[in-house]
């Protein structure tokens, strides 16, 4: 995770970022370090990288990078506002002793792309990435790529309309992929839950699992009793900072598949 320390709505890259809307900075810092802390009480280690000055979206460090069986793929930002965020990923990783560190060749960003799952790793194809950075990611993993076709600019990226519950388990707003996406994700996941569109508006798939806690947007409230029914613990936090630019819990939770 990396701190709100210079977090601001500046410029816009997604429908959600609206730079006369102000953002209260204190309050993003405060929400960030209850979603880092609750990472904490639940066990999880967290990692902090050091933010730097002039990248405003770089707390969400989702997007820095894809980590699967300890492999890092880098990113390379579609905006050249984010640009600046790819090295400062790749130097963490090799001096946390990363020794597959690739830098991409085609643009990704990062797991707002790629979201790996038991048997594939999901990769979002919408505005922001390149269709040849799939075919990159597969040889770099030696797991099976599959794209899925975004459709609306609200859920640009992948983990805005789905997300990994446990396993092969997922959560996704199906309106947000093309209808060939949708079948495909019928024929994977035959069992997903399937979210309302209130739930993906307020960002409810942006949600990290641990395979029993679900940390997810307290706004996404019709997502908390069907996650119960399937035996995982929904927790809200609120974010609502952060949401101004675009992202929530996901966004701001590299994970590091080791
Ligand atoms: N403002 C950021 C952008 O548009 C939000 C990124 C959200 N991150 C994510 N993993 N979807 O790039």
């Amino acid at each position: 995770m990396c701190p709100p320390t210079h977090f601001r709505v500046t410029y816009s890259i997604n429908p959600w970022m609206d730079p006369d809307k102000p953002v209260d900075s204190a309050l993003a810092l405060l929400q960030w370090e209850d979603l880092r802390d609750r990472y904490r009480a639940l066990g999880h280690t967290v990692d902090v990288l050091e933010p730097v000055p002039g990248l405003p979206d770089m707390v969400f460090a989702a997007n820095g990078a894809t980590v699967v069986d300890g492999r890092v793929f880098g990113a390379k930002f579609a905006n050249a506002e984010r640009r600046g965020e790819a090295p400062a990923h790749l130097a963490w990783f090799r001096e946390h002793g990363y020794r597959r560190v690739h830098e991409p060749e085609h643009i990704n960003e990062g797991e707002g792309d790629f979201t790996p799952t038991a048997s594939w790793v999901l990769a979002g194809a919408g505005f922001r990435s390149s269709p040849s950075a799939r075919a990159e990611a597969q040889e770099f993993f030696g797991r099976p790529v599959i794209g899925l076709e975004l459709v609306d600019p609200r859920y640009y990226h992948l983990d805005t309309a789905l997300a990994v519950l446990d396993g092969d388990e997922v959560v996704y707003y199906p309106q947000a992929f093309s209808p060939g996406s949708q079948d495909v994700l019928a024929r994977l996941f035959p069992d997903a839950l399937l979210a309302a569109e209130d739930d993906a508006a307020a960002l409810g798939l942006n949600a990290v699992s641990d395979g029993r806690n679900v940390i997810l947007p307290v706004g996404a409230s019709g997502l908390f009793e069907p996650l119960r029914r399937r035996g995982f613990e929904p927790i809200g936090v609120d974010l609502s900072e952060l949401h101004k630019a675009g992202g929530s819990v996901k966004c701001c939770t590299l994970e590091l598949r080791d």
